[in-house]
């Protein structure tokens, strides 16, 4: 393909923040894309500069790539990357990441299977403004078969833990944080994996449907300890403390337990673990940081951000890693998101586990799991 002319433009996301978009365009066709934007950033993603920076930058960066041929997206991206650095600190990794998923339209993928959702119906943390300082409570329906049954049950649980909440805290309780879970005023994590594993009894899918915590713990770690659930941890403590309370529940993984340094937290906490450990901020999609992350035997899982990184050659190197090693994976949104349902298409072609996508309510949320039913429908 050959790029003929790169046409940006600034639009809203979920939070009402700018962001980027932009067409890819060829003699014959038009390819659109946009990217997302966490709020939890991890400190060792790839560069990423607001919307008036981006465009500053865009002018050269489009110069560089207009009036060229290429042949395919390994091509393309190892430019991206030759131009923009490792760290996309040249032009910001937004930029970089809309040309590669938009070059990525120009190829056919065929879907090559269907990824089980992780539904976030709590939200905590950064993403919503009560106490409960672990970010994300998910559901995950990985013992249905089908993805639509799945779905299903995401959506029963998220209604169903409606009611409970509106029930036992009032009418403010429903009220939703920025991945669309509820974030209710319940101080202490103990009581939501109580009251999700009532919620999820009382469907009769306890044997179906396992819990996911997304602590994101870099954002209550604080001179030296972990500062949660109203107690003061030192590192050694809070393993302790963290570890008794997944294994008191059905947890199925849990995502950057410790803080994003901590390689050798993170092996503590998974030697001691039968969760999974998800490595997010730690490992930032980035092979050289998952090779330490393998060295210290930190995670067994991975979470996966394109924007963490900025290309999709650099993505699917991450997932060729978690191969390698045994590691399963799980494809990921960001807390701001637009409706771009790319990462969708990605975990299907990717025959990708898992996807975490937000509840199974908000338009940018559900962007991405009707488009894995539209899937369904094709395999
Ligand atoms: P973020 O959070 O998109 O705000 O960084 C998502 C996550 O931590 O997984
Ligand atoms: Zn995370």
């Amino acid at each position: 393909m050959e790029i003929t002319n790169i046409i940006p433009r600034k639009v809203l996301d979920s939070r009402g923040r700018w962001t980027l978009e932009l067409d890819l365009v060829s003699k014959k066709n038009k390819y659109t894309a946009s990217v997302p934007a966490g709020k939890s950033r991890g400190k060792y993603e790839a560069k990423q500069y607001d919307i008036e920076k981006t465009l500053r930058f865009f002018p050269e960066f489009k110069k560089q790539l207009v009036g060229k041929t290429y042949s395919s997206q390994d091509e393309l991206d190892d430019f991206l990357i030759r131009i923009s650095g490792d760290k996309k600190q040249n032009y910001g990794v937004d930029l970089s990441l809309a040309t590669s998923i938009a070059y990525s339209r120009s190829k056919k993928v065929k879907p090559r299977g269907l990824p089980t959702p992780m539904f976030n119906v709590i939200n905590g943390g950064l993403h919503a403004g009560g106490d409960l300082k672990i970010q994300e409570f998910m559901v995950v329906p990985h013992k249905l078969d089908s993805y639509s049954e799945k779905l299903n049950a995401g959506v029963s649980i998220y209604h169903h833990l409606r009611e409970k909440l509106e029930e036992k805290y009032g009418k403010s309780a429903v009220n939703v944080g920025d991945e669309g879970g509820f974030a209710p005023p319940i101080k202490e994590t103990h009581d939501v994996l109580e009251l999700l594993e009532i919620v999820i009894g009382e469907l009769g899918l306890l044997e179906k449907v396992s819990i996911s915590l997304d602590c994101a713990a870099s954002s209550y770690f604080e001179g030296g300890k972990y500062l949660i659930d109203n107690k003061k941890f030192s590192p050694a403590e809070y393993v302790d403390y963290l570890s008794n309370l997944a294994s008191s529940f059905h947890v199925f993984s849990v995502e950057d337990p410790l803080e994003e340094t901590d390689f050798n937290g993170f092996a503590q906490f998974l030697k001691g673990s039968h969760s999974k450990v998800v490595g997010d901020d730690l490992t930032v999609t980035n092979v050289s940081r998952l090779e330490k992350a393998y060295e210290h035997k930190s995670i067994n899982a991975l979470l996966v951000k394109p924007n963490q990184i900025g290309t999709i050659t650099e993505t699917l190197k991450a997932i060729d890693y978690c191969k390698k090693v045994g590691w399963t994976w799980i494809i990921s949104h960001r807390s701001g998101e637009t409706i771009d349902s790319f990462i969708a298409d990605f975990a299907s072609g990717t025959a990708s586990p898992f996807i975490k996508a937000g509840a199974p309510a908000r338009g940018e949320r559900t962007a991405k799991y009707n488009q894995l039913l539209r899937l369904e429908g094709l395999l």
